[in-house]
């Protein structure tokens, strides 16, 4: 946003681009606060001057009045009902929207997406998926043209913090999870975080974008991270992996596959070095090999920044929708490489009868770390990749074995170093 001498356009005045406020929480008061700040900029470079036409929370303002004097709707409400009824209506009535709910996406995108088609109007919703990290535009937009394999990303900050907090001071889950609380990283009720059902609503937006394909929340699997102990970080430390929680949307032989999942990466991974509350989506092509976006994926500044992006872009078009649907089914059995821990009692010949019992299915051992305690031994090892129903069925066998202490540990492994 420069002007023809180099520095900023300031002072434009322009007409006004008006603009209704459904939400004064966390995002829309500070979506309210930086409109101003930018305001003056934005004027500058488009000849119009973005401002809050009015408010709508449950105490303030009336939707029908709101929407008649407005040219765009912004959508920080959350959740899906009245949400969906609100943006449904305002798309009927010609008007643009912006929205930062992943749960009105991810559950009724392909509605949204034919109204604002059939109605002419544009449906941006950057903040989304990742906060601010530009991750909705550079698949819809930048990469529109690119076959993309596979998406993975740590879309998800307060387990991203919880897992982090645990690698770093060595707590158990439940000390990490009330310190985010703390810190204000997690919410009183953390349920749709740390069960990965936030993380898979992201992904299936994402994969509808990457993949064209129509992926509803409830398609999406989804792991959580409340089994995982300090334990099994410190295992992974002694491997040269770090724990993670996973958003994944990739390409099978007979469809896609997208789902949500713990899992170990090796240092080299660009996703492995991504702390704290931030997240960060790679996206791979045989085209252009991989991109990684980072950067913080919630508090109110940052995602107002991202919402009032779309708003701008919204000003200034290019639009660009949604590809077509396509058909493509959801695979769910894929092979990847996974981590095992088990607890075993100390005598000769246990490890071979593993090896055995895993070696029928098909799995064979990558590297693997033996440790007495007492009468016991912790078996923790890795395994190549393997078909994950045999490698389940193999587990499902070993568990049954008289000297198998506690029910196995199972993590999967992302083995892809860049
Ligand atoms: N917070 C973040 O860091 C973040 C990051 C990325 C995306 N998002 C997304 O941004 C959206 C807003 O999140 P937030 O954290 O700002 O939520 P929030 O703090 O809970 O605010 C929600 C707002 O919606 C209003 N509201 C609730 N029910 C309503 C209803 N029936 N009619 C009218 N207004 C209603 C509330 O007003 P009253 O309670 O006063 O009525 C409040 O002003 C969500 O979709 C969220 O997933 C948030």
């Amino acid at each position: 946003m420069t002007a023809p001498d180099g520095g900023p356009r300031e002072g434009g005045e322009g007409a006004p681009f008006r603009i209704a406020l459904l939400g004064h929480g966390t995002v829309g008061a500070a979506f309210e606060e930086l409109l101003p700040e930018r305001a003056d900029v934005i004027a500058g470079d488009l000849g119009q001057r973005p401002e809050i036409a009015g408010v709508l929370t449950r105490s303030r303002g009336d939707f029908d009045d709101l929407l008649g004097r407005s040219d765009l709707v912004v959508e920080l409400i959350g959740g899906t009902d009245p949400a969906l009824d609100y943006v449904l209506r305002a798309m009927q009535a010609g008007k643009h929207v912006v929205t930062a709910n992943k749960q009105l996406l991810s559950q009724h995108g392909e509605e949204l997406y034919a109204a604002a088609a059939e109605h002419g109007v544009q449906l941006r919703f950057e903040a989304a998926v990742a906060g601010v990290v530009p991750v909705i535009r550079v698949i819809a937009e930048t990469l529109a043209a690119a076959h993309i394999d596979r998406v993975h990303g740590i879309v998800n900050g307060t387990t991203n913090f919880i897992l982090s907090a645990m690698a770093r001071s060595g707590s158990s889950y439940e000390e990490a999870l009330a310190e985010a609380k703390e810190l204000g990283y997690a919410e009183a009720d953390p349920t749709e975080d740390v069960t990965g059902k936030d993380a898979a609503a992201k992904m299936a937006i994402i994969a509808r974008l990457a993949f064209g394909a129509p992926v509803h929340l409830d398609d999406v699997p989804h792991e959580g991270i409340e089994h995982l102990t300090g334990e099994d970080i410190a295992y992974a430390e002694e491997l040269g992996l770090s724990l993670k929680l996973i958003g994944s949307a990739e390409r099978q032989q007979d469809g896609i596959a997208v789902r949500v999942f713990p899992a170990f990466l090796y240092r080299d991974h660009p996703l492995a070095s991504v702390e704290g509350a931030f997240n960060a989506v790679t996206i791979e092509s045989s085209a252009f090999t991989e991109i990684t976006l980072s950067g913080p994926g919630a508090g109110g500044p940052q995602t107002a920044t991202a919402v009032l992006g779309d708003v701008v872009s919204v000003m200034a078009p290019p639009p660009v929708g949604p590809p077509a649907p396509v058909n493509l089914s959801l695979v769910s059995d894929i092979e990847s490489a996974f981590y095992l821990h088990l607890e075993v009692a100390d005598r000769p010949g246990v490890l071979a009868q593993v090896a055995e019992i895993l070696g029928l299915q098909g799995a064979s051992i990558g590297s693997v770390v033996q440790k007495g305690i007492g009468d016991d031994a912790r078996l923790v090892m890795v395994m190549h990749p393997v078909l994950e129903s045999k490698f389940r069925a193999a587990v499902d066998l070993i568990e049954r074995l008289d000297f198998v202490r506690s029910p196995p540990r199972v993590i999967r492994v992302i083995e892809e170093v860049f």
